[in-house]
């Protein structure tokens, strides 16, 4: 018999590669999604169509974290052997114009689930979706481990380190297996379209091939340890499989620029080299070769308050979990920009 998971956030960037993986693995693979005026399973449909898994072995269920009775209802009918929690708000932006909504899915969810699974005696472990944005990105603290003290500075990381915590106290109050993966940021094709990785590639394709003008970004200089999400999900279900419940960080021990992240999709899609003139919100990008302005800077998108340096250290998932990356940053930003391109030939 095959183990049965469940996973919140199903139709997100990492549920979507998640399930790819369990099902590979033999997994029957149940998800909670929401419902909404139109489709949100874009990123799982494919998985649908082959008649060997839908219906077969993946299943959905329509739930919201802000709903206990739902998820009481879903967890004791489904009784699965691993729960992904990754299902949040998880736009650091949109935090501070929805702190409470945020909260409400990304703290108090998490509790809903853990004490369902306490209530129901159900004998399955949980993984927690926890985050790098815990650290604060200070410089001094770099690079960034388990041992790093935490400082949130946005209402969705003030809402992961209670969802932090909340899983260790389980964990230790009464016994679950109950772990976070405190994950570096991962990207992918399938990243939502308002992260700065897709933002980039995406603009930079429909630039390059006549079909938007320019770019508009808010902090160039922030910087972050991007990695590839399929990696990422093979690190999830590690840290699941271990005989001791434990905390892991995932990461490259890399870390990018946003100005570089530009930079270099610029130059993979159109052999583009950028120029920088001037500073702060009157900063622009030009194309070096014909002048013409390709990046702008814009208040909007900055922060109330930023996150500068993310770098984290890797070494104890790599000893531990015998987890490596195999994506790096060039790799990573090629496979965004040539599916962003793909695409823009798929749609004409
Ligand atoms: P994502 O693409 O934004 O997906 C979020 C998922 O959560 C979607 O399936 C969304 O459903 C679902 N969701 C949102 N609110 C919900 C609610 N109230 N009830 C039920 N489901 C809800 O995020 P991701 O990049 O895959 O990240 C997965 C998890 O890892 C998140 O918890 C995120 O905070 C965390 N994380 C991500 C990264 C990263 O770099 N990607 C790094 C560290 C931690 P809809 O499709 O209906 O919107
Ligand atoms: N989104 C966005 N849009 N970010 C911009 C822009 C822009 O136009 N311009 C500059 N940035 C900067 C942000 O200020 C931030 O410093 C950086 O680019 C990355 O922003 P996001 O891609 O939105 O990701 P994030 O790092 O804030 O959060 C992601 O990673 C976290 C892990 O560290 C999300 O996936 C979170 O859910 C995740 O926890």
């Amino acid at each position: 018999m095959g183990k049965t998971a469940l996973i919140t956030g199903i139709t997100g960037q990492d549920g979507s590669y998640l399930t790819e993986f369990l099902l590979n693995k033999g997994y029957e693979v149940h998800g909670i999604i929401r419902r909404s005026s139109s489709f949100n399973t874009d990123r799982i449909d494919y998985l649908f169509e082959d008649s060997n898994i839908g219906n077969k072995n993946l299943f959905l269920h329509h739930g919201d974290l802000t709903d206990s009775s739902n998820l009481n209802r879903i967890i004791e009918v489904v009784k699965p052997d691993e729960v992904y929690n990754l299902a949040a708000q998880s736009h650091v932006q949109v935090s501070f114009e929805v702190p409470e909504y945020t909260v409400e899915v990304d703290g108090i969810g998490t509790i809903r689930i853990l004490d369902a699974i306490r209530k129901t005696g159900i004998n399955t472990k949980f993984y927690q979706a926890s985050t790098s944005e815990l650290f604060g990105g200070w410089p001094e603290t770099e690079p960034q481990n388990e041992k790093t003290p935490f400082y949130p500075r946005s209402p969705y990381a003030a809402a992961k380190l209670y969802a932090h915590w909340i899983t260790v106290n389980y964990r230790e109050a009464y016994g679950l297996f109950a772990v976070n993966g405190i994950l570096f940021n991962h990207e992918s094709p399938r990243r939502g379209m308002t992260f700065v990785t897709r933002k980039i590639t995406r603009a930079v394709a429909r630039i390059v091939h006549g079909m938007q003008d320019k770019l508009v970004l808010g902090n160039l200089d922030s910087k972050r340890d991007w990695g590839f999400a399929g990696d990422y999900v093979r690190g999830i279900w590690l840290i699941l499989q271990q005989e001791k419940p434990r905390d892991y960080v995932l990461a490259t021990g890399e870390s990018h620029s946003v100005r570089e992240f530009v930079e270099l999709a610029f130059k993979m899609a159109g052999d583009i080299d950028i120029e920088w003139i001037g500073q702060g919100v009157e900063e622009i990008g030009i194309d070096s070769f014909s002048g013409k302005t390709l990046v702008e800077v814009n208040k909007r998108y900055f922060r109330h308050t930023e996150v500068e340096l993310l770098r984290g250290d890797p070494s104890k998932a790599e000893r531990e979990l015998d987890w490596n990356r195999e994506v790096g940053f060039k790799d990573l930003v090629y496979m965004m920009i040539k599916a962003d391109i793909d695409n823009l030939i798929l749609d004409y």
